[in-house]
């Protein structure tokens, strides 16, 4: 094959059918959970004004390095970026619609960042995610979480592993960054460069690091959970004890601090132990109770999750499990006498509520079956001159071993309706 003029840029795919279906079918199910649980869709713009996201930290690198950000047309132009994620821009709606709280809502769509792509990870990549905006009371992280958990095992995985930490709150936060400053300055002569510049911008963000070098000091750091006030550990306590009342298992991490600084209290990450690659966090989340207010709205606390439906996608593979919808065409019209009946039987099969196809160009009828086999439908209906003379049709079954028979025409979509409910 010729090589092709364009291809799709570095870090994006096509995704192309069966997989689109597959992953339109974990979407969907996604989707039934949330109603489940009370959320509603929200559908937000794919890009914001670079500010919205701004706010999910200055020293983090979906801020300074994998913004997808541009200028608009206007005069005077709005800067403005692709989304990297939907946190902030649920809260931004939350702030300019103020709607009644608890605010549930779910949402589903691509995200962008300019990262370095390899396996499971994308510069485009898809999200599915829940928020609840207005309350505080750890029956929402527990509520939450638990949906994440019963998602996953809707889909059949049963290899995640659950990894909770609190990261406090501007109570109890600033004694531990202290701690923590103090540790890594007197430490830093063990630091590698980058984690030296990063703890000028933000202490916490050394604990973000995967360089070896960096492991020593970053394993004797103090940890937040020593540094909870009472209230947050005690937040920390119900969530715990929820979870445990619910049997789901989870991993206390502490030093889980995650990718972006909005968050306080709860956090957890929910990683695939079936993906052998670096790239097996599936999903992650927690508290941002000091978000909506950022962005100028009143002040509320919020708690939520993302989960990567690429990455969720590898791990169903993995795992072999979650294959996907069966083929939505139940059955494949071959017409050997040019073409023109088929189309008035595929038209009222489907008004029939039953998927059909058909092939063009007036093929054979060996070239039309190929088409036939290839499209997974379970049966064929097959016109020819003899056929039509006689008002009939032959029926013949592409799975099974019931072969195939004649019937009048007019029956047909009863006939496969009946087929396909046994
Ligand atoms: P996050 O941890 O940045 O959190 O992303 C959530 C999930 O998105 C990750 O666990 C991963 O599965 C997937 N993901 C992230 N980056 C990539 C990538 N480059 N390629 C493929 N998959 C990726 C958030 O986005 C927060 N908004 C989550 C949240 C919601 N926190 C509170 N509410």
């Amino acid at each position: 094959m010729a090589e092709p003029t364009f291809r799709a840029p570095k870090g994006t795919r096509d995704i192309l059918p069966p997989e689109s279906g597959r992953r339109r079918a974990l979407i969907d199910a996604f989707a039934v959970q949330a109603g489940l649980g009370g959320f509603g869709e929200v559908m937000s713009p794919i890009f914001e004004d670079l500010g919205v996201f701004k706010r999910l930290g200055e020293s983090t690198d979906v801020v300074t390095k994998e913004m997808f950000d541009f200028f608009d047309k206007g005069d005077p132009p709005q800067h403005l970026a692709l989304r990297p994620e939907l946190t902030a821009s649920i809260c931004r709606a939350y702030a300019e619609h103020r709607p009644v709280p608890p605010w549930k809502i779910w949402y589903e769509g691509p995200q962008f960042r300019y990262e370095q792509p390899q396996a499971g990870r994308y510069r485009q990549f898809s999200q599915v995610g829940v928020e609840t905006l207005g309350a505080d009371d750890p029956q929402a992280d527990i509520d939450v979480i638990a949906l994440a958990w019963r998602f996953y095992e809707s889909l059949g995985l049963r290899q995640v592993s659950l990894l909770l930490n609190s990261l406090g709150d501007p109570s109890c936060r600033p004694a531990y960054m202290d701690a923590l400053r103090n540790h890594l300055e007197s430490s830093a002569a063990a630091l590698t460069d980058q984690s030296r510049v990063t703890l000028e911008r933000n202490p916490l963000r050394v604990l973000d690091s995967k360089r070896p070098e960096d492991q020593p000091v970053i394993d004797a750091a103090p940890l937040m959970v020593d540094y909870l006030s009472d209230d947050t550990a005690e937040h920390f306590a119900a969530v715990r004890a929820g979870l445990d009342a619910l049997e789901i298992p989870y991993q206390i991490s502490p030093r889980l601090v995650r990718g972006l600084d909005y968050y306080t209290r709860t956090t957890f990450e929910f990683a695939a132990d079936a993906l052998a690659t670096a790239q097996n966090a599936v999903g992650g989340g927690g508290r941002y109770d000091g978000l909506v207010e950022d962005l100028g709205g009143p002040a509320t606390p919020g708690i939520g999750f993302a989960l990567g439906v690429d990455r969720i996608l590898l791990a169903c593979d993995a795992e072999d499990v979650f294959p996907g919808p069966v083929p939505t065409v139940k059955i494949f019209v071959v017409d050997v006498t040019g073409g023109s009946h088929a189309l008035g039987v595929c038209n009222e099969l489907r008004d029939a509520g039953i998927g059909a196809d058909r092939s063009y160009g007036g093929r054979s009828m060996k070239a039309q079956m190929k088409v036939a086999d290839r499209s997974g439908a379970p049966f064929a209906a097959i016109i020819g001159e003899d056929e039509v003379a006689a008002g009939e049709v032959t029926l013949r079954d592409l799975r099974g071993d019931t072969g195939q028979r004649r019937i009048p025409l007019d029956s047909l979509a009863y006939e496969v309706s009946q087929l396909l409910t046994k």
